[in-house]
């Protein structure tokens, strides 16, 4: 065995990494071997071959200039449209919802490298006077859209929570959901299946050691989903629920819609297999991937990879012409998500991404590289667009429904405490029409720029899904910041 895994090694070009097996103790031997024989290195070589062979910066599926934005009659907008049309859009969905055919899958395999976190993203708190953390954010809005949905069809509907996670983030998701006691969810409601992982490698295509028994591992990106969809078991039980639509979305949105049903209507509306959620993308610089069409073909290009051309070209009314700005909010049907799974799979490229990856050295020392050394190799969720036969659009109201967390407190844009400003400004706004009367807190900050809002009023997920249903709690009452409100508070369970 032991022989079969060197030659092997040598065969491609990889035998460094057992350059310290001498060393290692049977057990670790045993455990090292096994990670290694699970690599197909010819696969590796021609998935390395092949990404890093496009100039620099530039995604697998574009080069500058093949950009054009999205087709104006598959878009909508939440803005723009009749009201009654967004309403009808909210019912189709909330019916979908009560016939048990939705379906919610969080992309939570990401190690949140940017954000500095040694846990799971998803249990970030970040810093609302509830002290949620996003996982619980997002399972009261589950709980809380059954409930409206059994309130307006008589049902007693389920939506399960499909979970990706990864090596990294798996147990301490498993874990914290048990403490939790899923969060009120019915504990067979919540499935966490894990997405692959593929070895880091240097700049010229070889392994890296992370420990002298260990290589250094990665998750696959976000479009390992469809793989791991696949051999979890999950598209099954998902056909088995009778599951027609899935919402596939990211964790790191503090203002989410889980399982929109204004989303799920317009999809199902323009009959669409396959739908984004966008919100207009006002700075070029933003991190956001924009939907646009490349060759005809429908995709994102995500930000790490539009040309500085396109990143910065406007339309003649100065508003940016790739302005589609992606918010990781996608509507897959069933059939849709078993046919790229039977057929489309391999064709989803990989794209790179240059990382700083900690290693041995050829002494046996460990470094922690201050420059990118390693490339890693990830599959992105939007890949699978171009093969949509529909694919629908619909634009939401940015300051409603994006509020990233993506950078630590410190960062310009994307942090804790902007994520947090931005919630505690809507929930102020949903209160406000609700005719509630709001007293801030004491200020001790001067930095303006920097302090919390002085009303700090938070509305539970388990009150108001989405704003609706609060004039009746709160209308003339006055809220004294910080304030939560809760179900305890006169609110309906
Ligand atoms: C992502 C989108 C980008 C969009 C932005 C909006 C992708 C590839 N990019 O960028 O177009 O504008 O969100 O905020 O979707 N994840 C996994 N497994 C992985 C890697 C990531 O499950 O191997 C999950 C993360 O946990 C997260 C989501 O995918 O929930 C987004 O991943 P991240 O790598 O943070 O993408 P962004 O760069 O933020």
């Amino acid at each position: 065995m032991e022989d079969v895994l060197r030659e092997r090694l040598a065969a491609a070009g990889q035998h460094h990494v057992l350059r310290y097996w001498d060393e290692l103790e049977s057990a670790q031997r045993e455990v090292f071997m096994k990670q290694v024989s699970g690599l197909d290195f010819t696969t590796l070589r021609q998935d390395f071959e092949c990404v890093t062979a496009l100039p620099d910066g530039q995604g697998p599926s574009c080069s500058p200039g093949d950009l054009e934005p999205p087709l104006n009659n598959f878009l909508g907008s939440v803005s723009t449209s009749d009201p009654e049309c967004v309403q009808t859009w909210r019912q189709r969905g909330l019916l979908q919802v009560a016939a048990g055919a939705v379906g919610v899958l969080l992309l939570a395999g990401g190690q949140g490298t940017r954000l500095g976190v040694p846990y799971p993203k998803g249990m970030c708190k970040v810093g609302l006077p509830s002290g949620k953390s996003l996982y619980q954010l997002q399972a009261e809005q589950i709980l809380q859209l059954q409930r409206l949905t059994d309130k307006v069809h008589s049902t007693t509907c389920q939506v399960p929570w499909y979970i990706m996670t990864s090596h990294h983030t798996n147990e301490p998701t498993r874990e914290f959901f048990a403490q939790h006691n899923y969060f009120g969810l019915q504990r067979d409601n919540v499935l966490l299946f894990e997405q692959s992982m593929l070895p880091a490698l240097t700049f010229d295509g070889k392994l890296i050691l992370k420990d002298k028994g260990e290589l250094a591992m990665a998750p696959d990106g976000n479009g390992g989903l469809y793989k791991a969809l696949d051999t979890s078991g999950m598209l099954q039980d998902m056909e088995k629920r009778g599951v027609r639509n899935v919402h596939v979305y990211c964790v790191d949105n503090v203002l989410v819609r889980v399982a929109d049903p204004v989303f799920i209507g317009f999809c199902i509306t323009m009959a669409a297999d396959c739908g984004a959620k966008v919100v207009e993308k006002v700075l070029p610089n933003e991190s956001v991937g924009v939907v646009c069409r490349v060759g005809g073909l429908n995709r994102v290009v995500e930000y790490s990879e539009l040309s500085p051309e396109d990143t910065a070209r406007r339309d003649p009314d100065g508003r940016l012409t790739f302005r589609a700005g992606n918010i990781c909010n996608h509507l897959f049907h069933i059939d849709f998500l078993k046919r790229v799974v039977t057929e489309h799979l391999s064709k989803l490229p990989y794209h790179v991404a240059k990382k700083k990856v900690p290693h041995v050295d050829d002494a046996g020392k460990q470094v922690k590289p201050k420059q990118p050394n390693a490339v890693k190799l990830e599959k992105f969720v939007f890949d699978v667009f171009p093969f949509a036969e529909r694919f629908a659009v619909l634009e939401v109201i940015r300051r409603d429904e994006f509020a990233p967390l993506k950078n630590a407190d410190g960062a310009a844009t994307d942090t804790p405490s902007t994520a947090r400003r931005l919630l505690l400004s809507l929930h102020q706004r949903w209160l406000e029409n609700a005719g509630a009367i709001l007293r801030p807190v004491c200020s001790n900050s001067s930095d303006t720029e920097l302090a919390d809002p002085l009303i700090q009023c938070e509305v539970s997920p388990l009150v108001s899904y989405a704003g609706e249903g609060l004039s009746e709690l709160v209308n003339g009452r006055e809220l004294v910041s910080p304030f939560v409100l809760e179900p305890s508070d006169g609110a309906p369970k």
